[in-house]
């Protein structure tokens, strides 16, 4: 239920924003968060803010959340400043306190509120359509994960812990298979047979970051495409947004994601499995964009497991589907019956598609 006008006016009123509250309407009722445009009038001029709700189901823990956010969005901005970036709002986000000097506001209903400068003249798209789109959003993300490689002040805090922990992953998925709690399995006999198959992918990058073979990293953990926001003038991408899941990580995991979001022409839901594809021109500018940004800093090791990346996000992906759909849609909200199971078969499409190109995308990778 999205939050009315006089709600909206009462709660910016505890924002550090030095206007007159004007109007505000919802921008986006997504499935996480609630976003709020409200538009200001400062010293007669007209100014936009946001006013975001933080679902609290999924953050048990908003003030690591917002700690998080402020110590990467604050360093981010010293970084560009020393370098003379311009147009540093629009560049990073800027978190705005209370009148309290806290990050957010919790309201009488216990919502959590922060509020954000708006970035205007910016635009973002549900899915990449051109390879250009893929080459921007490769290296935004490459150079947002750039930009925290020297955060100073130890451990971000890891707001969900083992989110991308493949191997626990796949062990849920087991009990899951065994307990069978809505009889379910035997509907979905090809897809349980086709994860077991893989089993050996989900240690691979777990294990090596437990050995310090790979290096942990600050990741955004939910590099979506809508996540970018693009110059409307330019296209070039300005500012990365939603950054609540930003976290110690792998830097593979938010590449992997990134080809499982942007590589095939299809929704995450498509029932027609033969339009799932890996399409590679895609994926080379999203590498492209990517290695441009990141490829400084990646080890050997990391590189080497650039396609292998995407692999096992979107097989880990596919397997949380499952594990969902045997255990009773309880995690992803779900619109139709069987719809965690046909999400499951799109992933696991996907999946075999950049199993078929796997070489081929790691020799272009190699070759950069
Ligand atoms: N500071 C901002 N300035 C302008 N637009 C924004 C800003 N923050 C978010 N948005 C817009 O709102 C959308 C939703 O915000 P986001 O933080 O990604 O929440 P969600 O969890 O719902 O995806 C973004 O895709 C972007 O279009
Ligand atoms: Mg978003």
């Amino acid at each position: 239920m999205p939050y009315l006008e006089n709600e909206l006016k009462t709660i910016s009123r505890h924002f550090q924003i030095y206007g007159e509250i004007l109007h505000a309407e919802p921008l986006k009722i997504g499935h996480i968060n609630e976003t709020y445009t409200a538009t200001y009038d400062q010293g007669g001029t007209r100014v936009r803010y946001i006013h975001q709700k933080l679902n609290r189901n999924v953050f048990k823990n908003p003030a690591g959340v917002m700690k998080n956010i402020v110590r990467v969005t604050g360093h981010i901005r010293k970084t560009l400043e020393s370098r003379n970036t311009p147009d540093l709002t629009r560049r990073a986000l800027v978190v705005i306190p209370t009148r309290d000097g806290a990050a957010y506001h919790e309201n009488g209903h216990k919502d959590i509120w922060r509020t954000f400068v708006y970035v205007e003249g910016v635009q973002t798209h549900e899915a990449v359509q051109t390879p250009a789109q893929a080459l921007q959003a490769g290296k935004a993300f490459g150079e947002f994960q750039n930009l925290l490689v020297d955060l100073p002040g130890g451990r971000l805090v890891e707001t969900i812990p083992d989110f991308h922990h493949t191997r626990k992953r796949f062990e849920n998925f087991q009990k899951a298979v065994q307990t069978d709690s809505h009889n379910r399995a035997a509907n979905a006999r090809p897809e349980i047979d086709f994860a077991l198959k893989r089993q050996a992918i989900t240690g691979v990058v777990v294990d090596a970051m437990s050995q310090g073979k790979i290096p942990e990293r600050i990741t955004h953990n939910d590099t979506k495409f809508n996540n970018v926001m693009l110059d409307v003038v330019t296209g070039e991408a300005m500012c990365i947004v939603d950054l609540d899941t930003v976290m110690p990580g792998c830097a593979l995991y938010d590449f992997g994601d990134m080809v499982r979001t942007t590589t095939s022409p299809t929704l995450e839901d498509e029932l027609d499995l033969s339009k799932v594809t890996m399409q590679m021109p895609m994926f080379k500018m999203l590498a492209k964009g990517y290695l441009a940004a990141a490829g400084s800093f990646l080890t050997k090791r990391e590189k080497e497991l650039i396609a292998f990346s995407g692999k096992l996000i979107t097989f880990e992906i596919g397997l949380r589907f499952l594990t969902d759909y045997l255990s009773g849609d309880v995690y992803f909200r779900t619109h139709r019956p069987g719809h965690n199971l046909d999400r499951c078969r799109t992933q696991f499409k996907l999946v075999e598609s950049i199993e078929k190109q796997e070489v081929a995308m790691q020799k272009f990778v190699d070759k950069l």
